[in-house]
């Protein structure tokens, strides 16, 4: 059995990969740049700065911006972020996700936080979900952002495990990489087209039920 499970937070315990999707594209926007969901799908898991570059890389304007200015643009875009989520509730959690949480803590199975958000932790507090957490995996304490292994080896390190002992949820393509470069067993949230024929996927966070973890598992 596995003795883990590491939670992507953005787009799989609540809906905020939409809002991040909609602060860049403001962001974008002001700047001449034009995203658009099929090009979102690649910022996804993806760290505030490198998504920002991948940005800039897109609309041609890397080489525009100072450090300074960059800086500042990343600010932009995480104040208009933090403003949107600040009404966000425990009615935002997805489907089936606290019925999970609490399942997994009755099986004495670590429940960590793998998320490349600065946010996750205000996050957790707005949903009233910090209790189910035996830890949080800190962002800027990992040198290489998703899709290098790097927060979920830490996610696992700080409830005492190795990656190899948990399962990782992701709804990113970047998130999925991590989780497989980790060792860990990579379930997805989202579709084949995103994320590969390769992995456990589920459409809905309702089908993520403990029995369906052990399920993947035991394949
Ligand atoms: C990830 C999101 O969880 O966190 C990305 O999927 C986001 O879209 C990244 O860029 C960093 O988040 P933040 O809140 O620290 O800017
Ligand atoms: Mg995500």
């Amino acid at each position: 059995m596995f003795k883990g499970v590491l939670f992507d937070l953005d787009g799989v315990i609540t809906d905020t990969a939409e809002y991040h999707y909609l602060a860049w594209k403001k962001l974008a926007d002001g700047l001449g740049i034009s995203i658009d969901r099929q090009f979102n799908e690649k910022l996804k898991g993806v760290s505030r700065e490198d998504s920002l570059r991948l940005i800039l890389e897109h609309g041609n304007r890397e080489k525009d911006f100072s450090d300074e200015e960059f800086q500042q643009l990343a600010k932009t875009k995480n104040d208009n972020y933090v403003e949107m989520i600040q009404a966000v509730s425990p009615k935002d959690v997805y489907p089936g996700i606290l019925e999970l949480l609490k399942d997994l803590k009755q099986s004495g199975i670590k429940i960590s936080l793998a998320s490349a958000s600065k946010n996750g932790p205000f996050l957790l507090k707005q949903m009233e979900l910090t209790e189910y957490f035996d830890g949080i995996a800190d962002p800027a304490k990992v040198k290489a952002g998703k899709p290098a292994p790097d927060i979920f080896i830490l996610a696992a390190q700080v409830v005492g495990l190795k990656p190899e002992e948990c399962l990782g949820i992701e709804d990113a393509q970047a998130g999925i990489a991590a989780i497989k470069a980790s060792g860990a067993l990579p379930v997805g949230v989202g579709n084949a087209e995103q994320l590969g024929t390769d992995i456990a996927l589920v459409g809905s966070t309702a089908e993520l039920s403990l029995a369906y973890l052990k399920k993947q598992w035991d394949k």
